[in-house]
C-alpha cells in the first residue's frame, strides 16, 4: 500500500500548474453517449476517477483512446452498442458513474446502474436524479441492487423542478432533456462552473440549452448530437486547495492555469484574514501569512462557499489566533478528517454540523490515515506546515483528485515523497 511521507516546514516557492476539472470532465465524458461521433477533450486531469469513467464507458461501447503525446487529451467515440448496464465492481468505485444515467436513456431507452452505494461522506441518495427522469417519461424499478429505468416511447421534455440544488441531478437530467422530444424547463438548477462547462460543451455539439435567471435552465430538445473538440476548465478545488499551501508555507508560491472568477467567492473570504495574495491574469502567487482573526463559514451551493474546500480550510483556521466555526451544510458526514487533524495538534471539535476550530500552537507530524478525497488533502497540508515527519495512508482516496500532487509540491521545495 503506497504511503505519502512529508518532511514539513520548507517553504514552498515555484510555479503550481493547475490541472484540469476532475468535477467538469467526468459529466462531459459521460455527454459520449449522446452521439455517434468523436468528443475530444484536452486538459482532462490524469486521475484514477478519470481511469474509472473510461471503465465504465468502455463497458457501455464508448471507444476511450487517450493520446500518445499527451496525457491530458482523450478522446470518446460511442458506438451505441446494445450494452445498457452499468456494472456493481465498477459504479461502486465511483458515485459519479451514476451521470451515465441521464444519457443511456435518452440513447438507448433503457438504463441497468448499479445504484452507487454510499460513500465515506455520506449516504448520496440518487432520489433527485430518479424523480427528474421520471418527469422526462422514465420508469424505474430497484432490483437487485440495480437501478433499472426505461422509456420505451423516448423522453419528452416537461417542466421540471427540483427539490434541492443538486450538481449530478443537474447534470444528469440536462443531458437527458438534450435529446428529450420537445422543450424542458428546469428550476432551482445548480451553477457550479462545472455544471456550466457541461452546458457549454453540449451546446457546442449540437444541444439548444440556455440558463435563465435565478437557477432556471430551459432545453430545446433535438434528434442528434454531434461530436465536438472541448477543452476542460481549469479545477477550481485543486486552486483553492494549492492556495491554502501558499498560505500556510510559501514564499513566493505561483499557482498558474486558474480561473480568478470561478474561486472569487473563496478568495474574498481569504483576503479578510488576511492572505497575503497577489493577483494576476490567471495566477495567483501567495506567502505565507498571518492569520489574526477566526472567522464563521457555512459551505453553501455555488456561489457559495464550496463544501470541497472545507477541510482545506479547517487547517489554515487552525493557524488563526482566534477560533473560527465552520457549518457543513452540504454533507452529512463531511468532518472525518478532524480526529486525524486533532492528532497533528489541531483543537477542532465537532457539534453535529459545526465545527468549532480552536487556536493551536501549530502542526506536529504524525502518521496519519486518508478517509476520503478532500479529507487526505488536508492532512497534506497539515503536513507541509508541521514540524516533523508526517506519514499519509491510504492515498488512493488523494489519486482520485489529485493529478502528481507530491511532484507539483517538490518542485516547489517540498520535502514530499511517496514511498
Ligand atoms: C458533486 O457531487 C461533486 N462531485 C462533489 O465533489 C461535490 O462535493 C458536490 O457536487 C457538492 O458540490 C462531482 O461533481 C463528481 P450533489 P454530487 O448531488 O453531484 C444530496 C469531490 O470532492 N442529494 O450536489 O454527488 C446529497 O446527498 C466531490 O470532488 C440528495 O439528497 O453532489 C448531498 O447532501 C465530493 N439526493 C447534496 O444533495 C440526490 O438525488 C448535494 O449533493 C442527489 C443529491
Amino acid at each position: 500500500m503506497q504511503k505519502i511521507v512529508i518532511n514539513g516546514g520548507q517553504p514552498l516557492r515555484g510555479v503550481i500548474p493547475v490541472s484540469g476539472s476532475k468535477n467538469a470532465a467526468l459529466p462531459i465524458m459521460a455527454a459520449s453517449i449522446l452521439t455517434n461521433e468523436k468528443l475530444e477533450l484536452s486538459n482532462v486531469p490524469d486521475l484514477v476517477d478519470v481511469k474509472t469513467m473510461s471503465l465504465v464507458l468502455s463497458s457501455l461501447g464508448v471507444n476511450v483512446a487517450k493520446s500518445e503525446n499527451n496525457k491530458n487529451s482523450i478522446t470518446l467515440q460511442y458506438s451505441d452498442t446494445e450494452k445498457t448496464i452499468a456494472e456493481y465492481d465498477l459504479v461502486r468505485k465511483m458515485r459519479a458513474s451514476i451521470l451515465v444515467l441521464g444519457p443511456l436513456l435518452a440513447r438507448k431507452r433503457e438504463a441497468s446502474v448499479s445504484l452507487p452505494g454510499g460513500c465515506a461522506i455520506g449516504a448520496r441518495p440518487i432520489d433527485i436524479h430518479i424523480d427528474a427522469l421520471t418527469k422526462l417519461g422514465a420508469t424505474f424499478e430497484l432490483e437487485k441492487g440495480y437501478i433499472q429505468c426505461s422509456a420505451p416511447k423516448g423522453l419528452t421534455g416537461n417542466k421540471i423542478e427540483l427539490p434541492k440544488v443538486s450538481v449530478g441531478a443537474t447534470e444528469n437530467i440536462i443531458m437527458a432533456a438534450s435529446l428529450a422530444s420537445g422543450e424542458t424547463e428546469i428550476s432551482n438548477i445548480a451553477l457550479e462552473p462545472e455544471v456550466i462547462d457541461l452546458i457549454n460543451c453540449l451546446n457546442t455539439m449540437g444541444a439548444k440549452i440556455e440558463l435563465g435567471d435565478n437557477r432556471s435552465v430551459m432545453i430545446q430538445g433535438v434528434k442528434t448530437l454531434n461530436g465536438s473538440i472541448y477543452s476542460i476548465i481549469p479545477d477550481r478545488i485543486e486552486a483553492v486547495t494549492y492556495i491554502i499551501a501558499g498560505a500556510l508555507a510559501g514564499d513566493g508560491l505561483k499557482i498558474e492555469n486558474l480561473n480568478i472568477e470561478h474561486i472569487s467567492n473563496v478568495l474574498e473570504t481569504l483576503k479578510t484574514l488576511p492572505v497575503d495574495i497577489i493577483f494576476d491574469e490567471n495566477s495567483v502567487t501567495v506567502n505565507k501569512s498571518n492569520i489574526s482573526e477566526g472567522i464563521e463559514i457555512q459551505t453553501k451551493e455555488y456561489p457559495g462557499f464550496p463544501t470541497d474546500v472545507q477541510a482545506q480550510m479547517m487547517v489554515l483556521m487552525s493557524m488563526a489566533k482566534t477560533k473560527s466555526v465552520i457549518d457543513e451544510n452540504i454533507f452529512e458526514n463531511r468532518f472525518m478528517h478532524v480526529p486525524e487533524l486533532n492528532r497533528m495538534g489541531a483543537n477542532i471539535e465537532i457539534n453535529g454540523k459545526r465545527a468549532i476550530i480552536n487556536p493551536c500552537s501549530g502542526f506536529r507530524g504524525a502518521p496519519v490515515m486518508a478517509t476520503d478525497l478532500r479529507a487526505s488533502v488536508s492532512l497534506i497540508l497539515a503536513g507541509l506546515a508541521a514540524e516533523g515527519e508526517t506519514t499519509l495512508n491510504r492515498i488512493y482516496h488523494l489519486d482520485r483528485g489529485y493529478e502528481q500532487i507530491e511532484v507539483k509540491l517538490e518542485a516547489c521545495g517540498a520535502e514530499i515523497k511517496r514511498v
